[in-house]
């Protein structure tokens, strides 16, 4: 568990960039250095995974390897310098998405998902997880209003339906880590939810 290291998680359209940018305005208004990222991505070499994962379709285990190859090198070259300087990272999505779309979605053991995390990743976790979650429709709903689609987005609402179950079983496995936070309200009401969970963690003021 790595204090300093938050993780937005959810499905598409539930607010995660909306958030994130708020989470890490307010951390740098309280006098915090962080770093905002995501995945897939979050370093040069990572990015490059990011377009190879997003161009097309892959096997679920080779598309788990791609993501954890990415993740690697965020881990290695991005995440875990910054948080050795002190600073709070906040990324959005972290291997809990991972779980949730390659083997709740797409059906990959998850001992393989296990295997990957430990060998690539030892017992290097997120020291809170913000899970924002909502109705499958109501997220789809506001990606598509977004205008920008990827290739998720157009897996169908039963994938969906995996991937939000997944999420949420994962928060019922590891309830200190993952903070669930309804993300049906506006999003001053959720950014409030999002900054409250962190004061609760950290002893922020
Ligand atoms: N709490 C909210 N209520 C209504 N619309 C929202 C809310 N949060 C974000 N949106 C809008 O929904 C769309 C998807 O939000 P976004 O932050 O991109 O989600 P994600 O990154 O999780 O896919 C955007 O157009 C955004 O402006
Ligand atoms: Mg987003």
């Amino acid at each position: 568990m790595i204090p300093r290291f938050i993780t937005l998680e959810g499905g598409e359209g539930a607010g995660k960039s909306t958030q994130i940018r708020l989470l890490a305005q307010a951390l740098a208004q309280a006098g915090q250095a962080v770093l905002r990222t995501r995945e897939p991505g979050g370093s040069a070499g990572a990015e490059r995974v990011r377009e190879l994962i997003l161009s097309r379709p892959w096997d679920p285990l080779a598309e788990m390897a791609l993501h954890f190859a990415a993740r690697r090198e965020h881990w290695a070259r991005s995440i875990a310098p910054c948080l050795a300087a002190g600073a709070f990272v906040v990324s959005d999505r972290f291997f809990d998405s991972t779980l949730a779309y390659q083997v709740g979605g797409q059906g990959a053991p998850r001992a393989v998902w296990e295997g990957l995390r430990t060998t690539l990743l030892g017992d290097a976790a997120p020291g809170l997880t913000l899970l924002l979650d909502l109705p499958v429709e109501a997220g789809l709903a506001r990606a598509e209003a977004r205008g920008e689609t990827n290739r998720y987005e157009t897996l169908g609402a039963g994938f969906h339906e995996r991937v939000r179950e997944a999420f949420l079983a994962q928060a019922k496995a590891e309830p200190d880590r993952i903070k669930v936070i309804d993300a049906t309200h506006p999003p001053a009401e959720v950014s409030a939810a999002i900054l409250a969970a962190c004061r609760d963690r950290f002893g922020l003021p």
